[in-house]
């Protein structure tokens, strides 16, 4: 083993076998990274569901430079810096009507946490204190926080920790191969299992919900598409019950589905939105909570000396991230990128699903420009087959993500019809060769 690969303990890593053989990026630029090694490899999962205006970007890397020189740390406790006021602004703008109230963090789990607090807080505050119980659903991701992971659903993130939060109950998942294999954008068959709900409202009461938490698209889970009404039936039952929805767009915000937020693409208004990746193109860590204006404003009640709302952190509304993310969000308003996805989601729809008929593939599925192609797995050693196609994908020029056998893409939202050619003949290949 390298013994100069020792210290650092990789997060989400197979530690001992990368470590055999390493798989180093120096370098990146537009849909391109570069290896160690000097090879090209077109990234087909903007880093990790994050990079949505590409490598490097000029506009981008000036800020952040420029934002160091200027302003390098401003507290953000009683304290703050114009920049943090003018994304806030500019988030507000493009996130569905009437979320206009910014909560900034620096991750995708702390936007979750963030999130999930103040649901629990904005009931309190209305003299709703009991209600407190969390609704996660099966297969959800919500980060590696213990509210993350508690609302979560992924076996795997689970059950090495403990009890995690009391007083968490989960939807069933909307994954039906049964029924809807190789559907082509929303499966036909499913909406039915939003009345989930009715049956944790029927056990619990809805007097002690607070919210319920979903990705639009479960994106780490293996890319799961709503079924057609789905979204529209949890929004129907949770205003019923005075239940806040919490829409997870971590994966699904700035452009991913077609518009700025999967909210938009589907149609449907959640009471929050967890973000984070996109913000900033990856560039520099931040999230952030977008919350409907009645929620903040629940909040603003009290002796107008006192804090309102007792969280935050250290590094919320960071100066460079700040930076990053008003150069990210003008990226994508000078090139249209946050409605390109919806654009290319017909081109990249029919290139994927000519997977259809290759060997091992048991579904392919999409939304905007997101893709998850199902494996079958290898008998008695599941995760493999994916893991091999990952692989060989990349010893061949291309970066995918796996999770369990199913196969991610989530390109840049820059990416030329060419290269969905190339990054779909090249993942073929490898599903091909896997067999
Ligand atoms: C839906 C969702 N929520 C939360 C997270 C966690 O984000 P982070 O890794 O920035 O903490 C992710 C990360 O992929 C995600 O997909």
């Amino acid at each position: 083993m390298n013994t100069d690969l020792d210290a650092f303990w990789m997060p989400f890593t197979a530690n001992r076998q990368f470590k055999k053989a390493p798989r180093l990026l120096t370098r990146s630029s537009g849909m391109h990274y570069w290896t160690d090694d000097g090879r090209q490899i077109l990234d087909g999962a903007a880093g990790l569901w994050c990079v949505n205006a590409g490598h490097a970007r000029p506009k981008i890397v000036q800020a952040i430079q420029r934002q160091a020189a200027e302003l390098d740390y401003a507290p953000p406790f009683q304290m703050a810096h114009p920049q943090a006021f003018a994304l806030a602004d500019a988030v507000a703008r493009i996130a569905p009507a009437g979320l206009n109230r910014v909560f900034f963090t620096n991750s995708g789990s702390e936007s979750v946490e963030t999130a999930l607090k103040m649901a629990l807080a904005y009931h309190r505050v209305r003299g709703e204190g009991q209600r407190t119980r969390l609704i996660g659903r099966e297969r959800g991701y919500h980060g590696v926080n213990f509210g993350g992971i508690s609302v979560g659903g992924m076996v795997a993130n689970r059950k090495m920790f403990g009890t995690m939060l009391g007083g968490v109950d989960h939807l069933r998942h909307t994954h039906d191969p049964a029924r809807n294999a190789f559907s082509v954008g929303q499966p036909a068959h499913g909406a039915e299992l939003a009345d989930d709900l009715e049956r944790l409202v029927a056990l619990h009461d809805a007097s002690t919900i607070a919210a319920v938490i979903v990705e639009p698209v479960a994106g780490s889970t293996g890319v799961l598409v709503p079924p057609q009404g789905y979204l529209q039936r949890l929004r129907e039952i949770c205003d019923r019950h005075g239940i806040l929805l919490i829409f997870d767009e971590v994966i699904t915000g700035f452009g991913r589905t077609g518009q700025p937020f999967a909210a938009q693409t589907f149609g449907v208004t959640p009471d929050l939105i967890t973000c984070a990746k996109g913000l900033t193109n990856g560039a520099v860590p931040m999230g952030a909570v977008i919350a409907k204006q009645s929620v903040h404003d629940t909040f603003m009640t009290g002796p107008e000396n006192l804090i309102e709302f007792f969280h935050g952190y250290t590094y919320s509304a960071h100066p460079l991230a700040c930076a990053a993310g008003l150069a990210t969000l003008e990226t994508y308003a000078d090139e249209g990128l946050l409605t390109r996805a919806g654009e290319l989601a017909g081109y990249f729809a029919e290139a994927l699903h000519a997977l259809k008929g290759l060997p091992n593939v048991i579904d392919v599925r999409n939304c905007g420009l997101v893709g998850g192609v199902e494996l079958a797995p290898i008998a008695g050693e599941p995760t493999r087959r994916a893991f091999n196609v990952f692989l060989d994908c990349y010893e061949h020029g291309a970066l995918v993500r796996t999770t369990g056998d199913i196969v991610a893409l989530s390109p840049p939202l820059i990416i030329e019809r060419a290269q969905i050619d190339q990054l779909v003949d090249t993942l073929g290949q490898a599903i091909r060769r896997a067999a």
